[in-house]
């Protein structure tokens, strides 16, 4: 992480907010603190929150660039709201946006880690469980992701970036409970060719980073996302086969472009 995006933040932050580096995206810093945005000044220990920064990107037209952060900022701040609502979704909390200076606060999700033991997002649990790839945690862990996209698609959003480092996994009562993150590419759509994309990243971020079960892999989460649109009878089997054939279209167009090079 570079030395003049951490300056930027802790300027921007003042020194009464200590920040811990998690994880550098192409577009972000994520960090993680104790300190509340509403109650700077006091730390609790074992508070743990997200801080999400977007730093000003040098390439970029300065206004242009301004203007792009606090969309993004205030884009992904109002989905994670708006999913917050929706009792079946599992979501962070958004806790606080800044959509100037390119920050939101969002609720950390890793908390419950038995003494922190190394992941917290879904590509970091496949990786840990790559010598024993098939056991039942590994099943119902990607059952339930497969549940929480057919809930976000269901409800009619998109996620926009669907890979394996956008779930994060949080213990919940003695099971990994899935959670979607990263809604900076979100929005509101009905379109199935949304959703199918959604589903085509997915699949490609399984194939690419687990190829050798990939398989089993992709079919666990299917089977979850299946499972929901199952429960909303003749109205739910519509869409579900509408969103599935637009799911192998997307995929033929892939394979196509992959064979032109
Ligand atoms: N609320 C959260 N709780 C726990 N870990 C998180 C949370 N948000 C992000 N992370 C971790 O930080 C990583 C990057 O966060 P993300 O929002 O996807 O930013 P980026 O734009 O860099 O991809 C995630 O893959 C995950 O490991
Ligand atoms: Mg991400």
């Amino acid at each position: 992480m570079s030395q003049e995006v951490i300056d930027q933040i802790v300027k921007y932050l003042t020194p009464q907010v200590p920040i811990t580096p998690i994880s550098q995206g192409a577009e972000a810093v994520v960090f993680l603190t104790n300190v509340h945005p509403y109650d700077i000044g006091r730390s609790y220990p074992d508070a743990k929150y997200i801080i999400k920064y977007r730093p000003p990107k040098k390439y970029r037209h300065p206004s242009i660039d301004r203007a792009l952060t606090k969309h993004r900022t205030l884009s992904e701040s109002r989905i994670l709201a708006k999913l917050s609502q929706i009792p079946e979704l599992h979501v962070p909390r958004l806790i606080a946006c800044d959509p100037y200076n390119g920050c939101i606060w969002i609720e950390y999700l890793g908390e419950n880690l038995p003494n922190n033991c190394g992941f917290s997002n879904l590509k970091n649990y496949l990786w840990m469980n790559a010598d024993d790839p098939y056991n039942a945690d590994v099943e119902k862990t990607l059952v339930k992701v497969g549940q929480q996209i057919g809930q976000l698609h269901w409800q009619d959003y998109c996620h926009g970036d669907l890979t394996t480092s956008n779930v994060v996994l949080s213990r919940r009562g003695g099971e990994w409970e899935p959670f979607l993150i990263d809604f900076g590419l979100g929005s509101a759509s009905t379109l199935v060719e949304d959703k199918g994309v959604d589903l085509y990243v997915l699949e490609r971020a399984i194939i690419s980073t687990h190829s050798r079960f990939a398989d089993k892999y992709n079919m666990w989460i299917m089977q979850g996302f299946k499972d929901v649109f199952g429960q909303h009878g003749k109205v739910g089997d519509k869409k579900l086969k509408d969103t599935l054939k637009r799911f192998e279209e997307v995929r033929l167009r892939g394979r196509k472009r992959s064979m032109l090079g």
